[in-house]
């Protein structure tokens, strides 16, 4: 496993930053992507109410209250809190989140953690069920998130520990950590069972394999959120937008497309500046073994990189900012440049894809 010693041998080495647990193939597949230029200024349509309106039809107009909210500065508005998303068919592993005290500082430490089977530690499952055992449903508004069984198949009154990791085909799960919005406010508007993101720069590890799917047109996927997307309604009245619509943040990390390439994962970045990523190359999806995928924010490059791993060392709770710089300066990812005027289709679109929808 990666070591803090073995990370510290490298530090030794005159040129040695690269961490050596940067995946290699020779295949032409993609190991790595990194987004640069990723923040911008600009506005998204924040989510401040959602009215229930009244059965047995959504009488409410509108029933979903949006105003501009401006924002600037590296990352933005991927420097928001930030959830990721899984959909079956999934087995998750491990997953764990680094974040540096602040941007420019000398270590990430580990703020986040969850092996399979295992206690979570500062992270929540959460699933868009509201409105059964937890969080809230409205004629208007659909379901608020919820907190995920123990299964990861329905939802549950309180945060579930000791999951297997077994995500079914058509079933999705987003991570948060274990601070509720009534604990402190959360950004833009939230209602039912609402919890924060991970905010400013942030790595998250994790490992997972996605075995192959019963029906073809259930294709896995793991995608990062601007954490008011889930808090608001996922699947209806958000500040997600698309592209060029205007948007407050997806970073589709491993998206399999249906009725395209299913052996193969694709990466997007959207934003209110846009949308860009692997065009016509991809990620292979790993249908056998486990593989880990490192995905950091960084907001001091204003960059993000998405990185196979060869391993990782899931109990070591700091990574020095050395190492990070390494994964963001290593050869063999991809680099997209996310400027200023990105507008392209959307590739879910050019495959006749659906967007995903709530089942
Ligand atoms: C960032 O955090 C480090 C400690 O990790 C501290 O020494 C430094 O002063 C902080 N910088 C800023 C700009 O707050
Ligand atoms: C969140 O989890 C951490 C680590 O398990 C714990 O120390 C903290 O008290 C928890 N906070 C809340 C609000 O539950
Ligand atoms: C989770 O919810 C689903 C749907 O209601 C149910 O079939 C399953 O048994 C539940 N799992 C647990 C562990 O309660």
């Amino acid at each position: 496993m990666l070591s803090l010693v073995a990370v510290s041998t490298l530090l030794l080495g005159a040129n040695a930053l690269t961490p050596s647990n940067i995946m290699r193939r020779t295949d032409g597949s993609l190991t790595g992507i990194k987004y640069t230029g990723v923040g911008g200024s600009g506005s998204y349509q924040e989510v401040t109410n959602m009215v229930a309106g009244t059965w047995p039809s959504c009488t409410a107009n509108p029933s979903c209250e949006q105003s501009p909210k401006e924002v600037s500065g590296n990352l933005a508005p991927f420097d928001d809190e930030i959830t990721v998303a899984f959909r079956g068919p999934l087995n998750v592993k491990n997953i764990a989140v680094y974040q540096p005290g602040n941007s420019s500082a000398a270590t990430w430490s580990q703020t986040s953690s969850w092996a399979a089977g295992g206690d979570t530690n500062n992270l929540v499952f959460m699933n868009n069920m509201g409105g059964g055992l937890s969080g809230e449903w409205t004629i208007c508004g659909g379901a608020s998130q919820s907190y995920a069984n123990g299964t990861w198949d329905g939802s549950a009154a309180s945060p579930t520990t000791g999951t297997s990791g077994y995500l079914p085909e058509t079933m999705e799960i987003n991570i948060m950590t274990n601070e509720t919005c009534a604990d402190s406010a959360c950004s833009g508007f939230s209602r039912g069972t609402a919890n924060h993101g991970w905010s400013g720069s942030k790595l998250m590890v994790l490992t997972f394999n996605m075995p192959p799917s019963s029906d073809a047109s259930n294709v896995p996927a793991i995608w990062a959120l601007n954490a008011q997307v889930v808090r608001a309604a996922q699947y209806g009245c958000n500040c997600r937008g698309e592209g060029g619509n205007g948007g407050c943040g997806e970073l589709d990390i491993l998206e399999v497309i249906a009725g395209s390439d299913i052996d193969n994962a694709i990466s997007e970045i959207y934003s209110f500046k846009g949308a860009t990523g692997s065009g016509a190359s991809a990620f292979p999806r790993p249908t056998g073994d486990d593989v880990t995928y490192g995905v950091i924010f960084d907001v001091q490059s204003d960059t993000i990189a998405i990185q196979q791993f060869t391993e990782w060392d899931f109990t070591q709770n700091a990574v020095p900012r050395s190492i990070i710089e390494g994964y963001l300066g290593a050869s063999g990812a991809m680099a997209v440049s996310f400027s200023s005027n990105a507008r392209r289709a959307d590739r879910r679109s050019i495959f006749g894809a659906h967007r995903r929808h709530h089942h």
